[in-house]
């Protein structure tokens, strides 16, 4: 414990101290805490509106605490505001000048060690202390721990009566219209043919490329967006919730053995099982390597998965504008251009680059709000480049980098680097140029 932690805070130190890659500190990504949720809590079978574009905003804007400015300014902003002349040009003429694509990208590798398994991927996995001790057990299936009413018929099993609240100790569990697997095992689940067959066959959704198939475990990232408990193997249903997700570009979907009844320590301990069908959304890509999440034991019941798929559209998406810029532009990596940076900060989520919007607008009106009273004007941001960071593959959250002036694609090649024994990579890179450039000259 204590040597990984030594090691962990080695790697940031050494990460704030090497000189920082403006376009990814891999720190601020490793130091970043997880969103409240990485995936499906335990025991439920419908999760939505898990992310909150709003707080989002809120957060990034409240982020803005210093007043930013880049070593190449004025000129270059009031060059930007007084030609006409497409960004591409303008840029052309200062690439000549500068060197920038050339400076070495990454960051110190002499360290050969891993950093500290953050938590995160494992936290779910462990049983949340489950079920809190109840000393009444009126549930008999007719009846309900906090229901007075008593079910006006006798529920089938693995359906709701209407009164039962499925978190009550040995309350009946909703779904479960997969087959009922025989022998009632871990064992006999996970080898259950036509669980495989399925995952196997199944159809791609037309726009999303199949990314893994038939695995034993599901999805777990910090680009959670909610969980669906579908009534079959349904690739298409699983495809148009995500479509209709803001934000949405990638679902996993798999089978998962689950109770009957909520497991509840020393009153149904181990209950029969149920199967069900699950499609859980995610706002960036999904592979492989984030499907971690294997199950759980809750009371003595074992949650396994099967079958577990993954499917991105995110090649296929064009991330939504943001008011007051112009349609993004997409890039094959992040842009490299510390004489033009203003700044970054990175946002732990989906991928969102209206969060890199509102930080935007609020560091230029920060810098305009705080701008000395000798100077003549204020440094502002023209453009952002917003991209999803991945370390080791998962997903971790939006990465914004401020730009005082318009920067075409070809600035856009960083692709990422090592910090340890981390690749973080870049994944869907797009910049939004303000719509009306500023000078900074306004009052
Ligand atoms: C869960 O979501 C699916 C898809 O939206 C819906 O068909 C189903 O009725 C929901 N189940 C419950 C128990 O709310
Ligand atoms: C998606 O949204 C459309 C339009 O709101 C609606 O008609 C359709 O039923 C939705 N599909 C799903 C799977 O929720
Ligand atoms: C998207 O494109 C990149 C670059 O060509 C490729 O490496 C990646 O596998 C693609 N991802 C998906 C989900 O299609």
């Amino acid at each position: 414990m204590r040597t990984s932690f030594a090691l962990f805070s080695a790697l940031a130190a050494i990460a704030a101290a090497a000189p920082a890659p403006q376009m990814l500190d891999f720190g601020a990504v490793l130091d970043a805490p997880a969103p409240s949720a990485t995936g499906p809590p335990v025991g439920v079978s419908n999760d939505t509106a898990v992310y909150n574009p709003a707080s989002a905003a809120a957060a990034a804007t409240s982020a803005v605490v210093a007043v930013e400015t880049a070593s190449v300014t004025g000129v270059a902003a009031s060059a930007a505001a007084a030609s006409s002349a497409p960004a591409k040009l303008r840029l052309a003429k200062r690439k000549d000048s500068s060197n920038e694509d050339s400076t070495s990208t990454s960051i110190s590798t002499s360290i050969s060690t891993s950093t500290a398994k953050s938590s995160k991927s494992s936290s779910s996995l462990i049983p949340s202390a489950t079920s809190t001790t109840v000393s009444i057990n009126t549930v008999s299936g007719t009846a309900t721990t906090s229901s007075t009413s008593a079910c006006p018929t006798v529920p089938e099993a693995g359906t709701y009566c209407g009164f039962i609240n499925p978190e009550d100790p040995c309350a009946i569990q909703p779904d479960g219209y997969g087959p009922k697997v025989t022998p009632d095992t871990t064992g006999a689940f996970l080898a259950y043919p036509d669980f495989h067959t399925t995952a196997k066959k199944t159809k791609t959704p037309k726009g999303y490329v199949n990314t893994f198939t038939d695995l034993n475990d599901a999805v777990n990232a910090n680009s959670y967006l909610g969980l669906h408990t579908l009534s079959t193997y349904d690739t298409l249903a699983c495809s148009q919730l995500c479509d209709n997700t803001t934000l949405c570009t990638a679902f996993n979907i798999y089978i998962e053995r689950d109770p009957s009844l909520n497991p509840t320590v020393g009153q149904c301990d181990n209950p029969s099982s149920i199967t069900n069908y699950k499609c859980t959304l995610w706002g960036s890509g999904v592979d492989a390597a984030a499907a971690v999440n294997a199950g759980q034991t809750r009371a003595s019941f074992v949650v396994v998965i099967t079958g577990s798929n993954g499917y991105a559209k995110t090649n296929n998406t064009i991330p939504a504008r943001c008011a007051g810029y112009e349609a993004p532009k997409k890039c094959a990596g992040a842009i490299n251009a510390p004489s033009y940076n203003l700044g970054a900060k990175f946002f732990p989520g989906p991928y969102d680059p209206s969060v890199c919007a509102a930080y935007a607008t609020a560091q230029t009106a920060y810098n305009k709000a705080h701008k000395s009273s000798s100077s003549s004007g204020y440094v502002p941001c023209n453009m952002f480049n917003a991209y999803m960071v991945k370390k080791n593959s998962i997903a971790q959250g939006t990465y914004c980098t401020l730009y005082d002036t318009p920067l075409d694609s070809s600035w856009g090649s960083y692709k990422g680097g090592w910090a340890g024994q981390d690749y973080f990579s870049i994944e869907t890179s797009w910049t939004y140029s303000l719509s009306e450039q500023k000078d900074g000259t306004d009052n």
